[in-house]
């Protein structure tokens, strides 16, 4: 076994400890990515004396325990940390369940004529900026093929139409019931919390809104004004840092939607819309998306 060989060895039998002293999730990526990919490229090798790239692959390995070298420690992270929450004393026996996600589902609470009036006046208003929105169609056949939102041209809604204003106001008590059953620190309260963005979304059979999350926001969330059966719904994606880094174990939440339903969500969750295919070929997916985040 050459020289460079046996450092190498070394260096990877060294990897576990460093792990547990900080974690996987602390690892550099690119040092995380070395170690398997040098351990695959040593599986099934008869000897290491001529394993290409060797020298290469070790260097990098040194520069990357470099790398760790200023990495603070847990203890140093902890001391940053912002909030610390406290288990409660009922807690004392048995499984809680902590770092929990909470989403919101509802029917907006007005009787139906108002709502089929309301769907019918953001259908209209839909209809009409698609067809004068130039600016907005030319954004949309880049970002979002297949479709029409006002996400790239119109994103103040509820500062324009009417209705918008409406769906605003009707929102406060759902908005309510999130805070107080979600229980989400930090989240500003009620009184300050205001919606920042309001916009709508047409989606075709092929629009598809890949996994994203909305910054600058502490609450998001969709209205639904116009469902065709077999649509897709709305997916979210387990955020538990550690599942969600191995990719075949990452958990997908999705909720079907219904015209008249709101759903209200962390603004940091990631979420998407997969395409409906067919489903919407006679009549299209139309939603109404916004942002509320505190004063
Ligand atoms: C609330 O939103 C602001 C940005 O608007 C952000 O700086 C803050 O971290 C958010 N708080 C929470 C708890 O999400």
């Amino acid at each position: 076994m050459t020289r460079s060989a046996r450092r190498l060895l070394v260096l990877l039998a060294g990897l576990p400890a460093l792990q547990t002293w900080c974690g996987w999730a602390r690892l550099p990526r690119r040092l995380g990515r070395l170690s398997r990919s040098s351990l695959e490229g040593l599986e099934g090798l008869e000897g290491l004396e001529d394993l290409e790239g060797l020298e290469d692959l070790e260097s990098q390995l040194e520069r990357s325990l470099e790398e760790l070298k200023h990495l603070e420690t847990p203890e140093e992270a902890r001391e940053r940390y912002a909030t610390v929450l406290e288990v409660e004393e009922k807690h004392r026996k048995g499984t809680a369940r902590h770092f929990a996600t909470p989403i919101y589902r509802s029917a907006l609470s007005v009787d139906a004529a108002s709502l089929a009036a309301l769907n019918e006046e953001v259908l209209e208003a839909t209809a009409q900026l698609r067809e004068r929105d130039a600016a907005g169609r030319a954004w949309c056949q880049e970002n979002y093929p297949g479709g029409f939102t006002s996400f790239g041209s119109a994103r103040q809604l509820h500062k324009e139409w009417k209705a918008l204003a409406d769906l605003k106001r009707m929102l406060k008590a759902h908005l309510r019931a999130f805070l107080q059953e979600g229980n989400m620190p930090g989240v500003p309260p009620l009184e300050s919390l205001h919606m920042t963005e309001c916009w709508v979304n047409v989606m075709g059979e092929e629009a598809t809104h890949g996994f994203h999350t909305h910054d600058y926001a502490n609450i998001s969330g969709t209205y639904y004004v116009q469902t065709p059966p077999g649509c897709s719904g709305l997916r979210f994606e387990d955020p538990r840092v550690d599942r969600t880094a191995q990719l075949d174990q990452r958990l997908v939440l999705e909720y079907p939607v219904r015209a008249g339903d709101v759903i209200l969500f962390p603004s940091w969750l990631r979420h998407e819309v997969p395409p409906s295919g067919p489903a919407v070929r006679e009549s299209e997916r139309v939603s109404v998306s916004f942002n509320f985040a505190g004063r």
